[in-house]
């Protein structure tokens, strides 16, 4: 699939700004904090609903306004879409002029992969994005991923306000049978589509990491969870009740999921180097884009992030050539690092909210 047009109005630093995609690569550069960043979130928002930078909406709106409005118009196989998103004090969208009543049903119109010099905190960080990496993921290739995952926040949000009630007054904790129970019924959903997919990615990134380090460095990916299945989730939600009332928290749970990387059996996150941390995460980022090829009869749009400055020329070469078939979004602040390419790029100058 391909977007043909934005619109951008108030969004961000631009005002009134359309610009016409070339279904191959497009190039956006220009100087620092200019907009280019922000385009790339536009497509996002109209793709997952939400931004990858702020969950604050009014960010999103132009400082001298009050009001927002994204149109995104693009061709699939068989059909053309629009999605449109207005932000001013709620977020709205439309498909095809149509309203969408959750913001999770928007996921699946427009399927994207992000690349950004921020990914590297995958690996680096706490386990939240190693989940969140996952959640976007699974939630563009399994519609009831994402609808899962809102029940199982809301059911454990109230359940954990619940707990803080029994632990402050001595209320009757019969009524957390049911919460656990339906806690579980989410739970082991979300827990086998996990499942499902760190199998997919295992499958995958050997053979991409191989490739990426001439076979120099073996690749592993662990699941790490804390129940297996529904039975197994309850029996930790009973066995660990007294401890869920005495902190006013649900402790197990797929809230506390993550994945392990390592490297030649080692541990990246203990012994893997800023280079190592960079190449696993384009392998991981790859597979990424792999899966979601297989998996779709439509090709994802690819958005890069300045992230062909972090690469090599032969990596750079490697990564475009995964991507030739693909429409591809690119943003950089040097455009002559793409001039020895084979390719043939639309550029577009971006400089203070205006693209040209
Ligand atoms: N709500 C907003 N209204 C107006 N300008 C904004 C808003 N949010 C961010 N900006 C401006 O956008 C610029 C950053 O844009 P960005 O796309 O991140 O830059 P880059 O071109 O480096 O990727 C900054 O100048 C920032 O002040
Ligand atoms: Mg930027």
């Amino acid at each position: 699939m391909y977007i043909k047009e934005i619109d951008l109005q108030n969004f961000r630093n631009y005002s009134m700004q359309k610009v016409k995609l070339d279904k191959g690569i497009n190039i956006f550069y220009g100087d620092n904090a200019q907009g280019k960043t922000n385009l790339l979130e536009a497509i996002f928002l109209c793709s997952i609903g939400k931004s990858f930078r702020t969950n604050r909406d009014r960010e999103l709106i132009n400082f001298n306004n009050d009001y927002s409005n994204i149109e995104i118009s693009f061709e699939k196989k068989d059909r053309c879409g629009k999605i449109n998103l207005r932000i001013d004090d709620k977020k709205r969208f439309l498909v095809n002029n149509v309203p969408v009543k959750k913001t999770s049903e928007i996921i699946g119109n427009i399927y994207i992969v992000l690349f950004t010099p921020d990914d590297i905190n995958i690996l680096k960080n706490g386990p939240s994005k190693r989940r969140r990496f996952l959640d976007i993921m699974i939630s563009q290739l399994r519609p009831k991923y994402i609808y899962s995952l809102n029940q199982y926040n809301r059911i454990i949000s109230q359940r954990n306000a619940y707990l803080k009630q029994i632990r402050f007054s001595d209320v009757n904790n019969n009524l957390l049978d049911i919460w656990d129970e339906n806690l579980s019924i989410y739970g082991e959903k979300i827990h086998n589509y996990r499942e499902e997919f760190i199998k997919k990615i295992t499958n995958k990134i050997n053979y991409i990491h191989g490739n990426i380090t001439n076979k120099n460095e073996k690749i592993d990916i662990q699941y790490i969870y804390n129940f297996k299945d529904k039975k197994d989730f309850l029996d930790k939600l009973k066995y660990n009740r007294k401890l869920d009332i005495k902190t006013g928290i649900t402790n197990a749970g797929i809230q506390r999921e993550d994945f392990n990387v390592s490297i030649n059996g080692k541990k990246l996150n203990l012994y893997g180097s800023q280079g190592q941390h960079r190449t696993v995460v384009l392998s991981l980022k790859i597979s990424e884009l792999e899966i979601i090829k297989e998996e779709l009869e439509e090709k994802p749009i690819l958005l890069l992030d300045d992230f062909m400055s972090e690469l090599d020329f032969k990596r750079r070469f490697n990564l475009l050539n995964l991507m030739k078939d693909n429409q591809v979004i690119i943003t950089c602040t040097d455009k002559e690092a793409f001039s020895k390419q084979d390719i043939k790029p639309k550029y577009f100058y971006v400089n203070n909210g205006i693209i040209k």
